[in-house]
């Protein structure tokens, strides 16, 4: 079967937990280190969060299935961000973070991040005028990834990961409609 992208059900919620572990560290500088990876893991994507996020309307998880296997997902989260750096920096609103980006390391330039993409910019709630996300200032691959599906960088924000303050950059796009 052809590379599907759909909203995640509650029974994909182990296979995703373990996706979600298994491309988080993808995403974090060379010099942080796996205990702090997994303390968030355990906090943020674990498959107790994972249900909460299904179950939660301002979010909206989707992910990239492949003959059955979960090779990538994104979440959403509408509304005001909470972080204040964030707040101050977005030019659009109504704003949609776009949370999570993440696709397994062996399909990396598959096209299957252009799919989950498409279908994000999709789902984004109706009234949103923009959509942002942070990414690590050091991840220049997604940096490339997210430029190239017309996102710019509006300012710098921070993100804790374990014992230590990851410094991100904010990214920000109009949502065309
Ligand atoms: C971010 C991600 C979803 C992008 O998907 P992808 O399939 O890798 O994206 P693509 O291959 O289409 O695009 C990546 C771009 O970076 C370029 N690239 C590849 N390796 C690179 C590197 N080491 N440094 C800089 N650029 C790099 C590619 O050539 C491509 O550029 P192009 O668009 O000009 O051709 C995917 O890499 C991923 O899941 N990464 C790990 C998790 C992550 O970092 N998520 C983002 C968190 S904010």
């Amino acid at each position: 079967m052809p590379l599907q992208v759909r909203p995640a059900q509650p029974d994909d919620v182990p296979a995703l937990a373990r996706l979600a572990a298994a491309t988080f560290p993808l995403a974090c500088p060379p010099d942080s280190t796996p205990a702090d990876q997994q303390a968030f893991i355990d906090a943020v994507l674990s498959p107790a969060r994972f249900d909460e996020y299904l179950a939660d309307p301002a979010r909206t998880v989707l992910v990239a299935d492949e003959d059955g296997e979960l090779v990538g997902y994104t979440m959403l989260v509408a509304g005001t961000p909470t972080d204040a750096d964030v707040r101050a920096t977005l030019r659009l609103t109504p704003t949609v973070e776009l949370s999570k980006c993440y696709v397994l390391a062996g399909h990396h330039g598959a096209g299957i991040s252009n799919a989950l993409m498409a279908a994000s910019l999709e789902a984004a709630p109706a009234d949103a005028a923009g959509i942002w996300l942070g990414v690590n200032q050091l991840n220049e691959r997604a940096q490339r990834f997210y430029g190239r599906h017309g996102f710019r960088r509006v300012g710098v924000k921070h993100f804790q990961v374990g014992d230590r303050l990851e410094d991100d950059y904010v990214l920000e796009r109009a949502l065309d409609r």
